[in-house]
Order: structure tokens, then C-alpha cells, then sequence
């Protein structure tokens, strides 16, 4: 059985977690659900990161120490992805025992190999992207934070460094050789060109800093926080672990990291380099998406346009989760910023509402009507428009399989709904009701509500990944049983005829514009 491994980034349990981090993990999430169901053995991981100067401030801030904030935050994020139900397979937290002493090994076998020196760092360091910033760029953006516009810090004491610079010839074959590593493909083109005007040696440790795992060699020093985060993914798999249960061989290498575009750098190129020199496979590849905004501008806390928890679970109590997710993946091809919108969400449900519940009562309330609940077989001749309809359906499948291997996740939304959409149009161009009228017509409405009930079928098979429960609720009210079976399964056969359908009800609710 094939596998795919899958991942978010691990969040810092500062605060709660807000829609750009339900974002990341809804993304994720439906990524899983397809190959879980396209039968593949699936693992999916989720976590925090906890370590770190960024955790020191807020913790300040906060009158807590470093690791309370994080035992008090880290437990919201594993509960409010269990309250939206996403499907991670684990939670990993750095401050871990599992985690830090496999990172610890991890670095030994960095030393061993001669990959870390000591030596000293003087430079520009940004707090809040726990990122060193070379002088260009201070320069360039006046000394200040490119993301938070906040002051950076500088930094002069004794540091251990990773020969990233041995390390960037083989990353830049890895990237040219393999167009799948960096998706989209936009970004790509991004990494390879700050690549090539020279990448310095990484400052891995900090000598100033308090809370971190321990260098195990030199204690004194804590690991920088991006090698340790970093290492999550191979950490959780029981990488240089000491109660190994097979994970690492069975998973390693992940499949998609996914990540928001902020944070492209460090898995394109650290990642990789420092994965090349542990000896080991860089993972098939890292998916950037884009940033959230809010009314049309970058969120933020003062200017008031953050979608919090609050906000969030305010669209799911009016909505429900599956119109979230829907909207969350619907609005812009995928990397690219989505904007978050009252008004969008409720466009986003209203579609499902009028194309795919629609398409679905319709056929349901035909069958119970014409055909007493039973799903008549098709007989009689073709017409050019059913061939029409037969084609999409079937052709939904493999263009499916084409955009979730793309992680085209706008696509992999819109695609069913198409299909939902034709299937209407074929339902308004047949004219059933009509049909019906007419006893020397029954074949020809047999025909027309086997091949509508197909689509429709196939619509919602196809939107288990992203309607997780209003898909399933679909397809139970047209008969099918969908435990044990794989998307090709489901995807591959027709309904049967003769195939008892319920009375339909509405798999959305009715919700009026927002400010009416
Ligand atoms: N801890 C690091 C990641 C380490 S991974 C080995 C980190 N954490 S974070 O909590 O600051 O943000 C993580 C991710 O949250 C971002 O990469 C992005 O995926 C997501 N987002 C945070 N704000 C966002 C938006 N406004 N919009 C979309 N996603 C953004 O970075």
C-alpha cells in the first residue's frame, strides 16, 4: 500500500489559534481525507512549537514562564482541532521528551559529521520571525522586521553554526531536478534566486538564551528554534529515537510539508540541507499557500479586522464547519492571499446550497415521486446530452486525482460543484416533469433520472474531503454506504438501479445575507 505523509507547520502556542492557522490545518486536513479515502496509508501531523525567544516575550507578557504558556496554550490548539474535526494522526509538542532527545541526537550526529562549528555571530536578528536577517535586508527594510515592522535585535556572542553554504549546491540541484519539491510553482523561481546570490553558514545555537533544547555537548548554548522545529517532522516519526516503532521507514519522506508562503525559506532550503547532511531524503515537497487577509487588508489585532476563535466559530454556529471549509478553499487559486469576507462565506454556502443541495433534492424528491424511491435503470437510447453528462461524470475522477496531486485546492472544491452545476442544467434541459406527464415517455425519464442521480452521485463522493459530513449525509440520502470503500470504488461504479433513496432533506440550511 502506498503512504503519504502530511504535515502543518507546528504553530507557537503564544495565544490561541486564529483563521490563518485554522487555514493551514483545514488545507492539511483535506489533503489527508483524499488519500486517506483514495485508500493510501496516510499519516498526518500537527504540533507546536514551543521553544524560542518569541515564547520568552509573550510568556513575560504574560506573567508565566516560558513552559506554562505553553502547557496552558498548546492543549487549545490539539481541542479546537478536535472541535473542527481534523484528522491528524499526532500532535507533537518540542518540549516533548520524545522530541528533544532526538533533536539532541540529531545534532550530535551533526558534529559527528563535522556539519556544526563554533563560531561567532554579530548580526540582525527578527524576534517575532525567530529569523537572522543578513545586513542587505536589515538595510533594506530600515532595520525593521519585513513582516512585523517591529525594531530588530541585534546580536553579537558566540554561536555554533551548520554548514548550510556546503550544502546550497546540492539543494539547488535538488530544487532544479525535482518541479514538484516547491509548490506553487511561483515560488520556486523565489528560492532559486535568493539562492544564487549566496546563502552564509546557519547560526545554530544561542549562548544569550535560556529556553531551548540544551546543545548536548555544550549545554551552555541552546538550539535555535528552527532546528529544532524543523526536526519535528522526522522526530515524531521516531527518528533517532530510542523505542523505534517503524515509522520513520514507513513514512520518511513526507510527502507534502504544508506551510504558509511566511515560512518557505527555512523548509525549501534549511530543511533540506540539513536533512542531506543527517544522510537522509528531503521530503517529495513543501506547499506553500497564501496569507489570510481581512477586509481586503493584512489582519491584525490593532486594526481590528482579526478573525479570532470567536469570529470563527460564530460562521460555523450559522454555517456549519463544512461551508467553512468550503469557503476557506474556494475563493483563490491556490498560494495565493484569500481574503475573508461575511459576505463571501455566505456566497460560498449559498452555492452549496443552490447547486449541490439542490441537485441532490431534486433528484431524491424525482425518484420518490416517478419511481416510488427506487433508482430506475437506463434504458433506451442515448442522446447526445446525456452523453454530455456521462462523460463529465466519469471524467470527474481522474481530473480530481490530477488537482489533489497538484494540491490545486481551489480546484479540488470547485471541480464537484461543476459537476453538481451540469448535472442541473441537464435536469433543467431534460425536463423530467414534463416527461412525466407522459406514459410513453417512461423510459426516457427512467434515462434521464439514472443519469442525474449519477452526477450527483459522483459530486458528492467527490466532496468528502472538503463537505466531510454534508457529502456523507448526501450520499447516505441517495443509498450508498460508503464505510470500506475507496474513492475509486465509490468513484468507479455506478448506482445501481433498483437502489432505495430516502426523501430528501436539505443538507443546508437556509441563511439570509448577512447585514439584510
Ligand atoms: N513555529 C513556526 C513554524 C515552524 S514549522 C517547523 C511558525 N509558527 S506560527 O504560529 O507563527 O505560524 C505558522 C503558520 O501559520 C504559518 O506558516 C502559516 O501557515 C499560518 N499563518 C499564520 N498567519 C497566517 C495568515 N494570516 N494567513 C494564513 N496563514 C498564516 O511560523
Amino acid at each position: 500500500m502506498s503512504t503519504f505523509y502530511i504535515s502543518t507547520p507546528i504553530y507557537y502556542p503564544t495565544d490561541e489559534p486564529h483563521v490563518g492557522h485554522v487555514y493551514t490545518t483545514l488545507c492539511a486536513d483535506t489533503l489527508a481525507r483524499y488519500h486517506r479515502l483514495a485508500g493510501e496509508d496516510t499519516f498526518f501531523l500537527t504540533g507546536t512549537d514551543e521553544h524560542g525567544v518569541k515564547m520568552v516575550k509573550e510568556a513575560e507578557k504574560k506573567g508565566l514562564s516560558p513552559q506554562q504558556l505553553a502547557d496552558s496554550v498548546a492543549p487549545v490548539y490539539a481541542r479546537v482541532w478536535a472541535e473542527l474535526s481534523i484528522t491528524n494522526d499526532d500532535f507533537i509538542r518540542t518540549t516533548e521528551v520524545r522530541h528533544k532527545g532526538a533533536a539532541q541526537r540529531i545534532v550530535e550526529k551533526l558534529l559527528a559529521s563535522d556539519d556544526i562549528y563554533l563560531g561567532s555571530y554579530e548580526g540582525w536578528y527578527d524576534e517575532g520571525q525567530e529569523e537572522f536577517v543578513t545586513e542587505t535586508d536589515a538595510k533594506a527594510n530600515d532595520y525593521k522586521s519585513a513582516i512585523s515592522k517591529r525594531p530588530l535585535t541585534r546580536y553579537s556572542e558566540p554561536t555554533y553554526f551548520f554548514r548550510l553554504g556546503k550544502y546550497v549546491p546540492r539543494v539547488l540541484e535538488h530544487i532544479a531536478a525535482h518541479a514538484e519539491f516547491i509548490r506553487p510553482e511561483g515560488r520556486r523561481n523565489e528560492v532559486i534566486s535568493k539562492l544564487k546570490q549566496g546563502v552564509a553558514d546557519l547560526s545554530i545555537s544561542r549562548a544569550t538564551l535560556k529556553w531551548g533544547i540544551p546543545m548536548p555537548h555544550d549545554p551552555a548554548h541552546v538550539l535555535y528554534v528552527w532546528i529544532d522545529a524543523l526536526s519535528n517532522y522526522i522526530t515524531a516519526l521516531g527518528y533517532a529515537s530510542e523505542d523505534d516503532d517503524g515509522k520513520f521507514r514507513r513514512y520518511w519522506p513526507a510527502n507534502v510539508h504544508l506551510i504558509g508562503k511566511d515560512i518557505l525559506w527555512f523548509h525549501a532550503v534549511y530543511w533540506p540541507a540539513m536533512l542531506f547532511a543527517l544522510g537522509l531524503e528531503a521530503p517529495k515537497s513543501v506547499v506553500a499557500h497564501g496569507w489570510f487577509k481581512s477586509g481586503g487588508q493584512k489582519m491584525g489585532k490593532s486594526l481590528g479586522n482579526f478573525i479570532d476563535l470567536e469570529k470563527i466559530r460564530a460562521v460555523i454556529g450559522t454555517y456549519g464547519q463544512d461551508s467553512l471549509r468550503y469557503f476557506l478553499l474556494r475563493p483563490v487559486p491556490f498560494g495565493e492571499d484569500p481574503d475573508w469576507s461575511e459576505l463571501e462565506i455566505h456566497k460560498a454556502h449559498t452555492e452549496l446550497k443552490n447547486v449541490v443541495g439542490n441537485c441532490l433534492n431534486r433528484v431524491l424528491t424525482m425518484v420518490n415521486k416517478y419511481r416510488e424511491g427506487r433508482l430506475p435503470a437506463a434504458g433506451g437510447a442515448v442522446e447526445d446530452i446525456d452523453k454530455q453528462l456521462i462523460e463529465r461524470t466519469n471524467r470527474l475522477s481522474g481530473e480530481l486525482a490530477a488537482a489533489y496531486e497538484k494540491c490545486a485546492l481551489q480546484e479540488c472544491a470547485l471541480l464537484p460543484i461543476e459537476l453538481a452545476r451540469a448535472c442541473n442544467g441537464y435536469i433543467d434541459a431534460t425536463k423530467p416533469f414534463s416527461l412525466a406527464k407522459d406514459p410513453a415517455q417512461a423510459g426516457r425519464l427512467d434515462a434521464v433520472l439514472n443519469y442525474s442521480a449519477q452526477g450527483i452521485y459522483r459530486a458528492l463522493a467527490a466532496l468528502l474531503p472538503i463537505l466531510p459530513e454534508k457529502a456523507l449525509a448526501g450520499l447516505v440520502q441517495l443509498g450508498v454506504s460508503v464505510e470500506g470503500r475507496t474513492l475509486a470504488e465509490l468513484m468507479g461504479t455506478d448506482l445501481p438501479a433498483g437502489i432505495a433513496m430516502a426523501a430528501p432533506v436539505p443538507l443546508f440550511a437556509n441563511v439570509e445575507t448577512p447585514g439584510k
